[in-house]
């Protein structure tokens, strides 16, 4: 297991379309005429009306959720950029670290709710199959397990945060990570498979002070075929770490 040695070539949309921009996904920052063309993050569209993931999450939480609260992340994202080319262009890094940490922060919130979407659906729920079943089982001893220990992820935030199914590719291994706000906590290199939004805006309006609830009607969404095809896609990378690890089992190679 592992997927390593495929020798598939990873694959890079956002700049593949820089040599043929699409309209409205690309534009251009140019000031001074020096700077390249930039690639802008963009709200993806759902792939359901907002009401479809009724009774477990209602169409107005939706609607505010994507149209609204992702937007933010996303505008925050491009301003971030855009901040960053100017600090170059002025030659003025005074407010470097701001910036990053606005960078993070909200190109983190664009790339987690990206996946959260897609990690719903209106025909979701039910247990994953194949080879995402088969990982679960073998890493966290059972869906059942898995199904606890993700849960308690989420439920055990302190503040703003996610809870998320992660591909570690080191290791080789599915984990759990709790992400404090969209980037803090973050266990490095690690591929998200199934993110839980447990920020208050995912559910307050609905379940009120009863979070747990939503933690429950959630496991009723989950499109398991997307985090399959998640995982199909994160075994493909190599971290080109494979000093850094050891089997089970298996006898150090370096003399003690
Ligand atoms: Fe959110």
């Amino acid at each position: 297991m592992g997927g390593r040695g495929s020798g598939a070539v990873p694959v890079c949309v956002a700049y593949q379309r820089l040599a043929v921009p699409a309209a409205g996904e690309v534009m251009s920052f140019n000031p001074n005429k020096r700077s390249p063309a930039v690639t802008r993050y963009v709200l993806p569209e759902l792939r359901y009306d907002f009401g479809a993931l009724e009774p477990h999450l209602s169409g107005k939480i939706i609607e505010l959720h994507h149209g609204r609260h992702h937007r933010l992340y996303v505008d925050g994202a491009n301003r971030a950029v855009e901040e960053l080319i100017e600090a170059r262009r002025r030659d003025d890094f005074q407010h470097i670290a701001a910036i990053q940490r606005a960078l993070a922060f909200n190109v983190s919130g664009h790339v987690l709710h990206s996946i959260y979407w897609q990690n719903l659906s209106p025909e979701g729920g039910g247990r994953p199959t194949r080879a995402l079943a088969q990982a679960i089982d073998r890493d966290f001893g059972s869906f059942d397990a898995f199904k606890k220990q993700l849960t308690r992820v989420a439920a055990t935030i302190m503040g703003s945060g996610w809870a998320a199914l992660v591909w570690e590719p080191v290791s080789c291994r599915l984990g759990t990570t709790q992400i404090k706000d969209h980037q803090g906590e973050v266990t490095q290199g690690s591929v998200p498979l199934l993110v839980l939004d447990a920020w208050e805006h995912a559910w307050y309006l609905q379940y009120g002070a009863d979070k747990a609830r939503y933690f429950e009607a959630i496991w009723n969404l989950w499109n398991w075929d997307d985090a399959a095809a998640r995982l199909e896609g994160a075994q493909k990378l190599d971290p080109v770490l494979a000093m850094a690890v050891e089997a089970p089992g298996e006898e150090a190679r370096l003399p003690h």
